[in-house]
């Protein structure tokens, strides 16, 4: 789901992104942190199976997310979202003292505004295991 312009002029207005110098698109400043639930997702979410939404397939044991759709309409400069800003950039999720790094790859339509859904390589890192399967971590861009 794509945004229209107005809308990112609306937040570069509202000081999101300060000079973006070497820190990436309107948004994505690593100064920022967002807070959010993340969860795990396999084949179910296409893993394996089809590309995600930055274009490619990826695998369970690579170490990515989709974020939620919100952010990642809001974080794109393109009408392809195979080539959103936001794709590929590396983020760092924090989680009760734990923390993990992963790239965004895919969006994630059920999630919430500052969700994330990782593979289990992700959560497993970052939580120590998957039984949990939905917690609350705060994250940010590299
Ligand atoms: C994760 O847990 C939170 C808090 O209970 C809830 O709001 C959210 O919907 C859950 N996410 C999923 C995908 O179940």
């Amino acid at each position: 789901m794509l945004r229209p312009l107005f809308l990112t002029a609306a937040f570069a207005t509202l000081g999101f992104g300060l000079p973006a110098i070497d820190k990436g698109p309107v948004g994505m400043d690593p100064t920022k942190a967002f807070n959010g639930w993340m969860t795990w997702y396999d084949k179910e979410g296409g893993l394996g199976i089809k590309p995600g939404a930055c274009g490619e397939i990826n695998y369970k044991n690579q170490k990515i997310v989709a974020l939620n759709k919100y952010q990642f309409a809001e974080l794109s400069n393109s009408a392809n979202p195979n080539n959103a800003a936001v794709c590929h950039k590396k983020i760092r999720i924090k989680h009760e003292g734990r923390e993990t790094d992963a790239e965004v790859t895919d969006q994630c339509d059920g999630c919430g505004y500052g969700d994330i859904d990782g593979t289990q390589a992700v959560f497993n890192e970052l939580v120590g295991g998957l039984g949990a399967g939905n917690v609350s971590v705060t994250w940010s861009f590299k």
